[in-house]
This record gives structure tokens, C-alpha cells and sequence, in this order.
């Protein structure tokens, strides 16, 4: 098998789709949350680290306004294109998450799969964190869907999915490393293993997320004026189970209210 080291976040077709397969619940979940803690459908949604915006065409769809950016410029010319495939306007730009400002804000924002934790120090989040409450229009909410390192029990520490469309078939693996509690990082190996009927090739990249304890969560948010948790969910995302935010969370949903 071909082997090559990259950054896997410049091979959008392949994230899209092993990551865009499971979109559903997600989906779901961001429309029930507005109607839950807006009172009322959004209007509007952004995307920090949007990716491909496996969400984002599908919300537009549904008559949303959307947008979101993203570091990686092949992941927002792959998002762009296909919201103008879909006859919707092409609103994502390359851009920083922790350093970017829109025009107007949105009734919602979200960031559904830890790309939050790729802000490796304490300062970017926070600067993150107040972009958003710039973003989000007051009364509005910021879904954020991060794994913590529970203080009690085990952290899981591999994943494992596989996907296949027509002739193309990606498998992709994660397994952490290193992880370094006190200097707050996890370190994880990631592959993607790809197969069609005339290659077979594999990718393979490191990728480095900063640690939180449910605790160091916490501490976090009270650095930003303006914005507070307003419930926590887990990575089933069911509207009618919220959960208690304790030592031994591991997947959390914060709804984060913007004032
Ligand atoms: C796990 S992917 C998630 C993509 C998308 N949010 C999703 O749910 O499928 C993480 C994304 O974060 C992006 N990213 C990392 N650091 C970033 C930053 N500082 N600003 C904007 N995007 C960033 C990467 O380029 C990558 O596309």
C-alpha cells in the first residue's frame, strides 16, 4: 500500500466522507436546541472550523443562513462548492477561529467534534470563546461538543470509522500517543487507510488537542464576559437527557448562552 505522511485535513473528499456519513443526529439536534433555547427556529447559523461543512450545506438547505471558516483552504474551496451545488451562496472563507469577527451576527453558532480543542494554548480559546460571543446575537447559543479527560475512570483513547461510496472505501483510525495532563495535551496518530479499484493508498498525520477537565472547563468560561453554560448534553444528542457535568464526563454538549 502507498503510504504518505500529510496533513489530513487537505484531503476534504476523504474527511467528508467517513465524518459526513453520521450527520443526522447532529443535525437534528442543532434544529431541536433552537427551538428549545431560542423559543423560536434560527434564522442563521456559523461554523468555526467548519471543515468541509458536512453540516452547514445541509442547514442551508433547509432555508438557514449559514457560514463558517476554517484554517485549511482546501476544506473551504470543498464546503464552498458544494453549498453552490446546492444553489446556496459560497459563505465560507478561510480564517482563524480564535481571530475573526462577521458582519452580523447569527442566532447560532456551533462546533460539533472537538475542533475547539485544536486551540492549544489558553489565551486562543479564550480569544475564540469571545469571538463567538461577538458572534452569536444576544439571547442566542453556542453548541460545543468536546470530549473532557474525566477525573474518575478510564479516558477512551482510539476511534475507529470506515465508510464507503460507489467504489471508494476509507477507513480512518485515531489512537492517542501521548498525553500529557499537566502540560494539557493529547498527541493522536491518525490513518486514513483508502482503497478503490485502482489504488490503495494510506495517509497517515499526528494531530495535537489541548486537555479539559470538566473543571478546567468551567474555569475557562468564567474568563468570558457574556457568556455562560446553559445545559449540557452527551454525544447522543437527546434533547430530553441533559446531563450533570461531573468528574467523570467525557463526552459534553455545552449550550452556552450568549447574553
Ligand atoms: C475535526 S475537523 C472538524 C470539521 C467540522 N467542524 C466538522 O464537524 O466536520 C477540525 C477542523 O478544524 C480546523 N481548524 C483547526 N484549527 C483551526 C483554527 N485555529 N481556526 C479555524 N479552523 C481550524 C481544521 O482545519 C479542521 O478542518
Amino acid at each position: 500500500m502507498e503510504e504518505l505522511q500529510a496533513d489530513i485535513y487537505d484531503y476534504p473528499k476523504y474527511y467528508d466522507l467517513v465524518y459526513g456519513s453520521d450527520w443526522k443526529a447532529e443535525y437534528d439536534f442543532l434544529i431541536g436546541c433552537s427551538e428549545r433555547f431560542l423559543g423560536r427556529p434560527a434564522v442563521s447559523m456559523f461554523e468555526p472550523a467548519c471543515g468541509t461543512g458536512r453540516l452547514l450545506h445541509r442547514l442551508g438547505q433547509a432555508g438557514l443562513r449559514v457560514a463558517g471558516n476554517d484554517l485549511n483552504a482546501k476544506a473551504v474551496a470543498y464546503c464552498n462548492q458544494r453549498l453552490a451545488r446546492n444553489g446556496l451562496p459560497e459563505t465560507t472563507v478561510v480564517g482563524d477561529m480564535a481571530d475573526f469577527q462577521l458582519a452580523e451576527p447569527v442566532d447560532v453558532g456551533f462546533n460539533m467534534i472537538n475542533s475547539f480543542r485544536h486551540l492549544n494554548t489558553e489565551s486562543l480559546a479564550v480569544e475564540h470563546l469571545r469571538c463567538m460571543s461577538r458572534a452569536v446575537a444576544a439571547g442566542g447559543i453556542y453548541v460545543l461538543g468536546i470530549h473532557l479527560v474525566p477525573v474518575i475512570g478510564d479516558a477512551c483513547d482510539r476511534e475507529s470509522w470506515s465508510a464507503s461510496r460507489g467504489h471508494l472505501t476509507v477507513n480512518s483510525n485515531l489512537w492517542l500517543v501521548d498525553r500529557n495532563l499537566k502540560e494539557r495535551y493529547e498527541e493522536y496518530a491518525m490513518r486514513y487507510d483508502i482503497f478503490t479499484p485502482t489504488r490503495q493508498l494510506c495517509i497517515c498525520d499526528q494531530l495535537r488537542f489541548r486537555t479539559y477537565t470538566a473543571k478546567q472547563f468551567l474555569q475557562l468560561i468564567q474568563k468570558v464576559d457574556g457568556m455562560a453554560i446553559e445545559a449540557v448534553f452527551d454525544f447522543q444528542y437527546d434533547l430530553s437527557q441533559p446531563i450533570q457535568l461531573d468528574d467523570a464526563t467525557e463526552d459534553a454538549v455545552f449550550i452556552l448562552r450568549v447574553a
